[in-house]
């Protein structure tokens, strides 16, 4: 075993964090808390977690519920792709989760990280996870230059991960390191005057802990303009649920109008009529991680009347929080 190993362990023994998913080999849990925990801190993950094995104890039982409440209960937690993915990982493994690799990896939304989170923690076999976590302390500790978003940073990070794991505990060893990573050698302000590490980190010798990991490219970020309005008529509003090819896939949300450029909304959609479109509070900036989104809220009353076009669901107002919306829409229905 490695120096670096065998001090990362040490390390992670006393300091490990308590987590529901560490007391279990069961690897259908192993998978969803590894699902919900990819892009998402633990801390904000905890509760989802908890949620979603309550009320699906199993595979199967996550097979049967309906899309809609799947993403009902991810509501909040972002990357919805995530969901759809996992409930349409669950239909297909017809109550049996895969015990092989290739039949993990072969599982709707595993990647490479997912397959060997799973794999080295339900079933010890010698996979090395990679992930942000693991990118940041390697490249540290071992001065790795090699951007990380190319294939070759892949492949080196990938092989360097696979070279240090503790390949009897290879479960324990994975966690080890994102823990760290978390904990210790964090993005900003890393508490090197703690680490067990410092001694032979080669960023802190050469003075160049904030500059790595290297990434080639910048994360681009467009910017878009969405015109959200919520229908009075009667008791109930109209939503549209999204379809394919863009952000937030089948979620629901307010009728929607898109504008290139900002400003106020100079034309209304035809089936407001003859009615006037009232600005709701000012726009709200809302940011994903490519985009930025500049949203701004209207309300219009409509007559009883009023035809819904086909696009649209008109729901009560009092079944209106039994849709799953981005959240968002769920903080512009606020104001309302
Ligand atoms: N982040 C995602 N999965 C994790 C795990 N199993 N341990 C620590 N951090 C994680």
């Amino acid at each position: 075993m490695t120096n670096f190993t065998q001090t990362l362990l040490k390390w992670y023994k006393i300091n490990k964090r308590d987590l529901p998913f560490r007391d279990t080999h069961d690897a259908y849990r192993i998978w969803l808390s590894e699902i919900i925990f990819q892009q998402t801190r633990i801390s904000q993950g905890l509760a989802y977690y908890e949620k979603f094995i309550k009320r699906f104890p199993t595979p199967l039982a996550l097979a049967k519920a309906k899309e809609d409440e799947v993403l009902k209960l991810w509501q909040g937690l972002g990357y919805y792709s995530r969901a759809r993915n996992l409930h349409a990982a669950a239909k297909s493994m017809k109550g049996k989760f895969p015990t092989t690799y290739d039949g993990v990896r072969a599982l709707k939304g595993v990647g490479d990280y997912t397959a060997a989170a799973i794999c080295s923690m339900a079933y010890n076999m010698p996979y090395a996870v990679v992930d942000g976590n693991v990118y940041r302390v390697l490249s540290r500790v071992f001065g790795v230059q090699t951007p990380i978003d190319t294939t070759e940073g892949k492949k080196e990070f990938t092989a360097l991960a696979q070279k240090l794991l503790d390949k009897e505990f290879p479960g324990d060893f994975n966690q080890a390191i994102m823990d760290f990573g978390a904990m210790v050698c964090t993005p900003q302000t890393p508490r090197c005057k703690e680490c067990p590490l410092a001694q032979k980190c080669v960023a802190r010798r050469e003075n160049c802990v904030d500059k790595l990991p290297v990434k080639a490219q910048k994360t681009k970020v467009s910017e878009r303009f969405f015109h959200y309005i919520y229908v009075e008529q009667g008791g109930y509003t109209w939503l549209h649920k999204r379809g394919a090819g863009d952000i937030w896939q089948n979620l629901y949300e307010l009728p929607l109008v898109e504008t290139a450029k900002g400003g106020v909304l100079t034309k209304k959609p035809a089936w407001c009529g003859r009615a006037k479109l009232t600005p709701v509070g000012g726009p709200i900036k809302h940011v994903l991680s490519h985009r930025i989104i500049w949203a701004q809220l209207y309300r219009v009353v409509l007559p009883p009347a009023a035809k819904v076009p086909t696009e649209f669901l008109r729901v009560n107002n009092t079944a209106l929080e039994k849709y799953a919306v981005p959240r968002l829409v769920q903080k512009l229905l606020e104001r309302i």
